[in-house]
């Protein structure tokens, strides 16, 4: 919604109503979900409005965002994982969210110009102080999830890989958090943006069941996922209420153990 080849504000605003209107109860934004230099947090602004907006209870809504990865303008993506600058981006992201403490606060991506315990250590900072409420991570391995965990004295929250039928290549990080009772948030759990369309022609197992079920292939891949693990919450991405309405019915979707374990076995 925020990035490039964004829809228009009231498109984005209506998807995010759509989502809060199905039950949705968890956002995940980032404030480097921008274009230009110029509008850092653009979709934290955007979220921040479409909740403000919307006309029931966002109490238990919670809304996660990130830092430490940045967009300086020129359309490439760079990291800073230094504490102090941490720090003024989570207070920057509470501000642009309205809130006093932010739902859940996700160091993105590691730095590798900073030790990772650092960073990770100014997550313990911002709980401490209260300007965060739960502390994540995301781009993480193994190593990184447990290291994390230590610095936070076991209140690491969340992890957010990439996964999806086409990149799995996470299953020992959701494995891992499963064992520890920490969430996972699998990203771009369709195979992102521009691949989401195709996942049904690209996985025919997926197709074959969704078929089955008389539902969508995206529905069938965010119910696969979910089936992975109680820890599970997938972050389907959408710019319009119809896709949102779509995926959010993954979560009612029950397929049977045998169709479950096909699709295990069919992911790229
Ligand atoms: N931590 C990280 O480093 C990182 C990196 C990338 C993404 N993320 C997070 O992951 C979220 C999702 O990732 P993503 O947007 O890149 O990829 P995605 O969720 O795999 O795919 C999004 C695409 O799927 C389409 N779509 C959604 N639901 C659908 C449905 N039920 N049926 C058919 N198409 C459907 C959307 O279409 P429309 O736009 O037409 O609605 C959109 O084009 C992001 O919003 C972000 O929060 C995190």
């Amino acid at each position: 919604m925020s990035i490039e080849g964004r829809p228009d504000r009231s498109r984005s605003i209506a998807t995010v109503h759509a989502a809060l209107d199905a039950g949705v109860t968890l956002v995940d934004t980032a404030d480097a979900y921008h274009v230009g230099a110029d509008e850092v947090g653009h979709n934290e602004e955007l979220v921040a409005e479409a909740l403000h907006s919307w006309g029931g209870d966002a109490s238990s809504v919670v809304v996660a965002t990130k830092g430490g990865h940045l967009r300086p303008g020129d359309g490439s993506w760079t990291v800073d994982g230094s504490p102090e600058y941490l720090v003024r981006a989570a207070k920057e992201s509470a501000r642009r969210l309205r809130v006093d403490a932010i739902g859940l606060y996700q160091f993105h991506r590691p730095d590798p110009t900073v030790p990772y315990a650092e960073s990770v250590g100014a997550l313990l900072t911002l709980l401490d102080e209260g300007v965060i409420a739960r502390a994540g991570i995301s781009n993480a391995s193994v190593a990184q999830i447990d290291e994390a965990n230590e610095v936070l004295g076991g209140r690491l929250a969340s992890v957010q890989n990439q996964f999806s039928p086409r990149f799995l290549s996470s299953r020992g990080e959701l494995d891992h958090c499963a064992r520890l009772g920490i969430a996972f948030l699998p990203w771009s759990p369709l195979g992102g943006i521009s691949n989401a369309g195709g996942l049904g022609s690209r996985h025919a197992a997926f197709a074959e069941v969704a078929r089955a079920h008389g539902v969508s292939p995206q529905q069938v891949a965010l119910a696969w996922e979910l089936s992975l693990a109680d820890v599970v919450i997938p972050i389907p991405g959408a710019s319009r209420p119809a896709s949102i309405e779509d995926s959010v019915r993954a979560a009612d979707l029950e397929l049977a153990p045998e169709e479950l374990e096909r699709l295990g076995a069919a992911g790229s």
